[in-house]
């Protein structure tokens, strides 16, 4: 493998244009068309950074604060933050060739259209809500469980916002069929599917060495893969509550840690710019669900984790928060006809004199003072 890992690299490149144009910007391998880049931007003349062979740490591998500072160096040397600002807003593309001993590492830095946008967007708005959407365009985001639900709904509201979006789901087929959906749509890739299960360590830190080697980074994680194994706590087996916890709750630590280093990595080189990882918790985490203890207990315990990792991360500049939705009524998770919760509760007799679908969903509307359900658009809005 080559020295100049991609993965450490390419997010500091990420950092130094994001530090010295003030947008978001796409790194990618030179070779080929970048993600959210059309087929006719004009190149900018390219960039070459060279680091010193003191680059590394003691097992051989890059040390990402020599890395940083290095290439924060050869960054001012070269003139690169005038030659970065006049290309972000330019909207061209520049090719950034980083250079230790005999090898090289050639990426390509662009900047989404939807970034552009957002500038004119934002001239005279300092105070208005108007521009709401702006604040996602042009950024990077990462949906875990994307591929339907609540997830699918955040990654149309953010594609629909001008953000690249990267739809990571253990459905795969789900998440590549979004994506294309979406991209067909689009005058340049604005979606991207990826492989991913919340609940194993490896498969989280692979997905982030693709983001990281894909577009050098991201802007905004959604951790909104999530489970529901409803039981009496008499009954559970311990098989049905370990599943609900590992991807719930270990999941989305998982996901924070790797994300996190991801995250940190960007701020080595781009200080003041704030980066997002916001759960998507629940209602059932600030109040006990009956016979749903295992559900109850993962998400009032993320609100643990969110407030703690909230604390540590602030120093990187990285947002934690969670959203706690109501129940989105019109979803699979409540109206599959086979295996919705309606039908669940219908059958199991939880909601007290129901016989129809349309019974259990009276009953749970009436809890709520608006009569309804939270829908997609409602937590899009809060993110
Ligand atoms: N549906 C509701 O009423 C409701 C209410 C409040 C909060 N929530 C929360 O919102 C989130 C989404 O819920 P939903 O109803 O849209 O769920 P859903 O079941 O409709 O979709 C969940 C998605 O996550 C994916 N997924 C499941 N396990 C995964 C894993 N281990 N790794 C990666 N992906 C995985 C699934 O393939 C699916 O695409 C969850 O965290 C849930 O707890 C849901």
């Amino acid at each position: 493998m080559s020295k100049l890992n991609p993965t450490i690299v390419a997010p500091l490149v990420r950092g130094l244009f994001i530090d010295s144009g003030g947008l978001p910007v796409v790194v990618a391998p030179a070779a080929g068309q970048a993600v959210g880049q059309s087929s006719g931007a004009k190149a900018a003349p390219g960039l070459a950074l060279a680091l010193t062979e003191t680059c590394f740490a003691t097992d051989g591998s890059l040390d990402e604060v020599k890395v940083a500072a290095g290439l924060k160096a050869a960054f001012a040397a070269a003139g690169g933050h005038t030659q970065a600002a006049g290309f972000v807003l330019g909207g061209s593309s520049v090719t950034v060739t980083v250079r230790l001993g005999s090898e090289t590492l050639a990426l390509s830095v662009s900047v989404l259209s939807g970034a552009l946008r957002s500038v004119s967007d934002h001239v005279g708005m300092a105070n208005s809500a108007a521009g709401r959407s702006a604040v996602v365009a042009g950024k990077v985001a990462l949906v875990t469980g994307g591929a339907q639900g609540f997830g699918a709904e955040i990654v149309r509201g953010l594609a629909s916002s001008g953000a690249f979006v990267y739809i990571a789901d253990l459905n795969l087929a789900g998440a590549a069929s979004l994506a294309a959906e979406l991209n067909a749509g689009a005058p340049c890739p604005v979606a991207c599917a990826l492989s991913l299960n919340v609940g194993d360590e490896a498969s989280v830190s692979a997905m982030f060495d693709a983001v990281a080697s894909t577009t050098g980074g991201l802007d905004l994680v959604v951790s909104n893969a999530g489970v529901l194994k409803a039981s009496s706590v008499l009954d559970q087996d311990e098989k049905s509550f370990r599943f609900v916890t590992d991807v719930n709750y270990t999941g989305f630590f998982f996901m924070v840690k790797h994300a996190g280093q991801l995250l940190r990595r960007q701020w080595r080189t781009a200080p003041s710019w704030m980066t997002d990882i916001v759960q998507i918790n629940s209602k059932s985490g600030l109040q006990g669900s009956n016979k749903n203890g295992a559900y109850a207990g993962s998400k009032f315990g993320s609100i643990g984790l969110v407030q703690s990792f909230a604390l540590e991360f602030v120093q990187y500049g990285i947002k934690v928060n969670a959203i706690c939705p109501g129940n989105f009524f019109d979803g699979p998770l409540w109206s599959d006809p086979d295996r919705g919760l309606f039908v669940q509760y219908m059958n199991s007799g939880k909601v007290p004199g129901a016989k129809t679908v349309a019974d259990v969903k009276a009953y749970y509307e009436a809890k709520v003072p608006m009569g309804r359900g939270t829908t997609g658009a409602d937590v899009m809005r809060a993110v």
